[in-house]
């Protein structure tokens, strides 16, 4: 049987038990300036037993009231905390409905 090159690639790279899996897709994500909620989406649901692509990929979500608690970053020194973090993480709560006086984040 001959592979073109993705399918080597693809094989050359992946467990065995991960080819019966096809990976979904995620769904877009949900731009911070158009939410009606705020939520924080801090990365995606994985399989939390397997190495494994999901089959029906998720975002992993925050709901608000989970946001009056504290959130920690753990990761080496130079890791991508701040950067991969706690940047994008302030973005997404500062610029929720960021144009209204009453519900953005500063009004209170
Ligand atoms: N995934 C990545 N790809 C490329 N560059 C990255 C990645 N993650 C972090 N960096 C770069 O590595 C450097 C360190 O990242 P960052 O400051 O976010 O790490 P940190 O974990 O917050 O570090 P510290 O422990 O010093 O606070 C930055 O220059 C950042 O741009
Ligand atoms: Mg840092």
């Amino acid at each position: 049987m001959r592979l073109n090159s993705e399918a080597r690639a693809v094989l050359g790279h992946t467990p065995i038990g991960m080819l019966a899996l096809r990976a979904g897709r995620l769904p877009l994500f949900p731009d911070p300036r158009k939410r009606d909620d705020l939520f924080l989406v801090v990365g995606e649901v994985h399989n939390p037993r397997k190495q494994v692509p999901a089959e029906n990929p998720q975002w992993l979500v925050i709901p608000e009231r989970g946001l009056f608690t504290g959130v920690a970053i753990l990761g080496a020194i130079g890791s991508g905390k701040t950067s991969c973090c706690m940047y994008p993480f302030a973005e997404q709560i500062l610029v929720y409905r960021s144009g209204d006086t009453e519900k953005r984040i500063n009004s209170k």
